[in-house]
């Protein structure tokens, strides 16, 4: 028996989950693979069960990434939900079962909570690391040592620079000792209004932009699927119900197990508190928030990043060997891996009209449907990262998109080696999907706005170095 067959019998006996992590690119401990957006970094499944090796008789010329900064500390009000069900806990006076024994004494992770709340975590460090490391193995062709690289980056929020540093430790993994020489993040900021179109959170500088983080639709499935949990819970204490866990208190478990295990690289006792079925439940929560908040549920709301996606789909027309000449007049030939960092909105409007979602029917807000492809676990994670490659193939130019290094083919565009699609065909379905979402000024303004907009709705940065709004920062 192989050592891997041991060891996934032996998880297999002990929690019934088989859980993801503790390998390159993610963090140093297991965790269950349910986690959605709260998620650490792990390799998708192959469910179109299409190697990510080049298909046969093509090479990658050129690749592109947008990942979601890495794992992270929580932002604040989550901590303070954490901090509150510490104190409630402490305040009861119970013994706790199975799988909660743990809690009378358990304690919020963070060790100074006012410099670590938002910033990228130790977990995070590694995620990010490895990923430098694993794309210049992955494309070795694509750099050579003391050359100039560069990756981009979304500003966020003033003084939250979690997606800079994201950055920064990615080019330090990738170019390795001379980083802070050769390499450099361009920060876009996302609200200057000359940005229109043209950073990498577009949506944050457009009125009609709203997540409702899944509205009536999350409200319904949570009312379907947390009392039962909520009920097993609270009869895991003795007297009964003695923390008097509530719905709220309870969906928190999963989101624990998540950060607790990047923030201090073991596997947090929180993993064990939810049954295998209960995490596909919480899994298919993060589904219905992301689908109705900012994805193909979300009205208009996930066309915001298809500029961004024409912009990609142009430097892969233009080839690895194309010259531009930025709006200071300086001519420069970009790497052709052209990496970006954001946000997990960001994240799920790009992954949600790449065309790869085209044939997923509307989720459900009462059941989990058979056969579901739009799953949140599997690309908007923290470092989700929403893959294309240029193949050449013969003098032939393809594209194929992966989610967290796993092969997804565009929908109704898969002609190509290895389910790719055909990039002049990629290129005319991006056009019309752009078509289809309108005028990108008056869908973020709405049509009667009359926003007095200069600039160009366009995203022009991957091939502009000296854009105004953009700064330069030393990994
Ligand atoms: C815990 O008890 C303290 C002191 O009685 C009280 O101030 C606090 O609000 C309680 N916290 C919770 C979450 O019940
Ligand atoms: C780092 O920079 C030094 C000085 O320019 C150069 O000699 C060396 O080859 C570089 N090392 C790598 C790994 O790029
Ligand atoms: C981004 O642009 C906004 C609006 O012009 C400005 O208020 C803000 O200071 C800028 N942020 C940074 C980091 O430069
Ligand atoms: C349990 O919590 C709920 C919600 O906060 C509250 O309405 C209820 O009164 C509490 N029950 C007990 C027994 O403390
Ligand atoms: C975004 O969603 C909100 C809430 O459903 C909606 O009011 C708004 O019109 C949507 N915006 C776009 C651009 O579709
Ligand atoms: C780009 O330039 C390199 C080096 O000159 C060459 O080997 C490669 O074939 C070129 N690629 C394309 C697609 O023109
Ligand atoms: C657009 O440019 C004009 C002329 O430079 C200027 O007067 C106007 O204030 C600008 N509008 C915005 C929204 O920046």
């Amino acid at each position: 028996m192989s050592y891997y067959l041991v060891l996934s019998l032996l998880l297999n006996a002990v929690t019934a989950v088989e859980l993801v992590g503790d390998s390159t690119g993610t963090i140093p401990a297991k965790f269950p693979p349910y986690l959605g957006g709260q998620s650490p970094w792990f390799p998708g499944p192959n469910v179109n069960h299409i190697s990510p090796e080049p298909p046969e008789g093509c090479s990658v010329d050129m690749a592109a990434f947008t990942s979601r900064h890495s794992s992270r500390y929580p932002d604040p009000g989550s901590y303070e939900q954490w901090v509150a069900l510490q104190s409630k806990i402490q305040n009861a006076s119970f013994t706790a079962h199975g799988p909660l024994s743990f809690i009378s004494d358990w304690k919020t992770a963070l060790r100074h909570p006012d410099q670590e709340i938002s910033q990228i975590s130790i977990g995070g460090y590694k995620e990010l690391y490895d990923m430098g490391v694993t794309y210049r193995l992955r494309y070795p062709d694509m750099y050579s040592d003391n050359q100039p690289f560069y990756v981009w980056a979304n500003q966020y929020q003033t003084n939250q620079p979690r997606v800079i540093d994201s950055a920064r430790l990615f080019v330090r993994g990738f170019v390795g000792p001379n980083a802070t020489t050769d390499g450099s993040v361009y920060v876009l900021n996302n609200t200057d209004p000359r940005g229109i179109a043209n950073s990498l959170a577009p949506s944050d500088i457009c009125p009609t932009y709203m997540d409702t983080s899944g509205g009536s639709f999350a409200t319904e499935w949570a009312n379907i699927y947390l009392p039962p949990i909520v009920d097993r819970a609270n009869a895991l204490t003795s007297p009964k119900g003695a923390v008097n866990f509530t719905a709220s208190d309870v969906s928190n478990f999963p989101v624990l197990c998540g950060y607790e295990s990047q923030i201090t690289g073991r596997t947090s006792p929180w993993c064990g508190t939810f049954t295998e079925p209960e995490l596909k439940q919480f899994e298919y929560a993060q589904d219905i928030r992301y689908y109705y908040g900012s994805g193909p549920g979300a009205l208009k709301n996930d066309t915001f990043m298809l500029p961004f996606l024409a912009a990609v789909v142009q430097r892969f027309m233009d080839g690895p060997n194309k010259t531009y000449t930025s709006s200071d007049g300086t001519k420069f030939t970009p790497p052709p891996l052209i990496g970006t960092f954001t946000n997990d909105g960001q994240i799920n409007q790009l992954a949600s009209t790449i065309g790869v979602f085209d044939d997923q029917a509307p989720l459900p807000a009462n059941h989990i449907p058979p056969r579901q492809k739009y799953i949140a676990s599997r690309y908007v994670t923290m470092r989700g990262t929403i893959g294309f490659e240029r193949l050449n193939c013969k003098g032939k130019q393809y594209m194929r998109t992966l989610l967290n290094d796993a092969v997804y083919p565009v929908v109704g565009c898969d002609s190509g080696p290895g389910c790719s699609c055909p990039l002049n065909e990629y290129a005319q379905l991006v056009a019309r999907k752009q078509k289809e979402a309108g005028n990108f000024v008056d869908v973020c303004f709405g049509a009667a706005a009359h926003a007095a907009v200069n600039g160009t709705a366009k995203t022009t940065f991957l091939t502009d170095l000296a854009l105004p709004w953009e700064r330069k920062v030393v990994p």
